[in-house]
């Protein structure tokens, strides 16, 4: 897909050509050569203000048969000081999306236009692949009239004057983060009815075999076993079998300092006897949010192979009703040995999360992250764009946040007090309950899980208001974002033992 180029090849015919322009940036260096291609017109037009240095302005000049290269599409890029990595992606995709629109199959691009004194060629090539691939995007819908483009960008022309086996390569780990990202949004994407457990299943299998992971996936009977009754009570009143799903990454001789990632795979949530208002229900297919995180991590990792332990876990079911459905008032045993009063049966991700928290400890998980679609109250307090976090350490904590800035997906982290610890531990009958209430209820759920990661250094990461959007930006549609695939392959690729 990427071809790095040091000279742009002025007899070789071009559909597009991308330019980053900067407010109050003299025009030079590869720009100006072509410009005298252009026999000085570009420099009119700059004059004359048709082409715009205003942030995430695409400014469209047609070569009208004067140059092999048929279209510029320069794209301002604002005050050069004010330019982040964040900033530069969504300009990308700002850019990328024009031109798609168009069908092009083909593409040019002057990376050095986009250099400043806080970002080089190799964070831009990043910040061009990953944003080439989300912008992108299309979920292959069920319309008759398919949605698919025309045509689609297969060959990209870069031209840097950096080192050209360096800039490919950041070119191909920004691609395979936006890959990533792209197959989490279409497991959130996919429908309830052709997204199962089982399918869950399915795909780990095949990510594991396309990349060399061990791959485990317990059966109903497997759990019933190892004792994992917080997640077969969920799937009681369900048809459709549960799994238990693990995917083990080992890139380091022996087999410590794992890193564990759990993920919320319910693949419909109907809230069971607790059940959800019919507006409320709507959406319920993206409750596994959570495991597509963690596959398109999975994914990521695979491709980059850095040199960490992953084990992955993804407890999944569906939270269904029938005559054998669990019921609040329910006490029910979990992996690790606590009882649990179950006060609502619409607090079922905490479940299957508390057996899927001690499945990966089991599997030597030493630190732990775990993403889930939780709860209402997450949406409420942080809005649909920031993720909740929560933590037993505050050094894990920082690492996950790092992880998160680089990625451009912001969290924001939410107490756990002895308050809420005692309030989740309050049962007459039981260790747990897993509702105490509706206030703060989003700190409750962590507070919860938390219970089960018990000593070991853990972050929970609430992403119920950031896994879908209802509107679509430049680096995406509306509907799954595949929030958090790339915060946690950066939180791997980057993680150190500092202890
Ligand atoms: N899957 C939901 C949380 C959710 C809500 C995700 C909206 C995405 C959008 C979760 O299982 C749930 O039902 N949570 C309850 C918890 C309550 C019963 C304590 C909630 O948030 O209301
Ligand atoms: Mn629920
Ligand atoms: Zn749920």
């Amino acid at each position: 897909m990427f071809n790095v180029k040091k000279t742009v090849d002025f007899d070789q015919s071009q559909e597009a050509m991308v330019i980053g322009f900067f407010e109050k940036k003299k025009i030079d260096g590869v720009v100006s050569e072509i410009d005298t291609h252009l026999n000085g017109q570009m420099l009119d037009l700059l004059k004359d203000g048709d082409i715009s240095a205003k942030f995430k302005r695409v400014s469209k000049i047609h070569s009208l048969g004067n140059s092999s290269i048929k279209r510029f599409y320069f794209i301002g890029l604002g005050k050069q000081e004010e330019l982040t990595f964040e900033r530069l992606r969504e300009a990308f995709g700002k850019v990328v999306k024009s031109i798609d629109e168009k069908h092009c199959e083909s593409l040019a691009i002057l990376l050095d236009t986009f250099v400043t004194e806080q970002i080089e060629q190799n964070e831009i090539a990043h910040a061009f692949g990953e944003a080439l691939l989300l912008s992108t995007y299309q979920f292959a819908d069920y319309k008759q009239k398919s949605n698919e483009p025309e045509k689609k960008i297969t060959n990209v022309d870069v031209y840097t004057q950096a080192d050209t086996e360096e800039v490919k390569a950041s070119l191909f780990v920004g691609s395979v983060y936006g890959k990533g990202t792209n197959s989490a949004r279409t497991l959130v994407n996919l429908p309830g009815n052709m997204l199962t457990a089982t399918d869950i299943a399915n795909y780990a299998i095949e990510l594991g075999q396309k990349y060399s992971l061990e791959v485990e996936i317990l059966e109903k009977e497997d759990m019933e076993k190892l004792g994992m009754g917080a997640l077969l009570a969920v799937n009681k009143g369900s048809d459709e079998p549960p799994k238990m799903i693990v995917l083990k990454y080992q890139g380091r001789e022996k087999w410590e300092d794992v890193i564990g990632l759990v993920g919320k795979g319910i693949t419909f949530d109907t809230g069971g006897y607790s059940i959800k208002p019919k507006d409320g229900i709507v959406g319920m297919k993206s409750d596994m949010g959570g495991a597509a995180s963690v596959l398109g991590a999975m994914e990521i990792i695979g491709e980059l192979k850095p040199d960490q332990n992953v084990v992955a876990v993804i407890p999944s079911t569906d939270n269904m009703i029938s005559g054998s459905a669990f019921k609040p008032d329910d006490v029910i045993t979990a992996m690790s040995g606590k009882t649990i009063e179950v006060l609502n049966t619409d607090a079922e991700g905490r479940l299957a999360l508390a057996d899927g928290i001690t499945y990966a400890k089991h599997h030597g998980a030493s630190y732990l992250v775990d993403v889930a679609t939780l709860t209402g109250g997450v949406i409420i307090a942080l809005g649909n764009d920031i993720t909740g976090a929560m933590a037993n350490n505050d050094d894990l904590f920082t690492k996950v946040l790092e992880a998160s800035k680089e990625a451009g997906e912001p969290i924001w982290r939410l107490p756990i007090t002895e308050k809420h610890k005692a309030r989740v531990r309050r049962s007459h009958v039981a260790d747990l309950n897993n509702s105490p209430g509706r206030d703060g209820h989003a700190i409750f759920a962590g507070t919860f899980i938390g219970e089960f990661a018990e000593d070991t250094p853990w972050v929970h990461l609430d992403i119920a208001g950031t896994s879908t959007t209802s509107s679509a930006n430049e680096l995406g549609p509306a509907g799954g974002t595949g929030v958090m695939a790339r915060t946690l392959a950066t939180f791997v690729e980057r993680f150190e033992n500092n202890n």
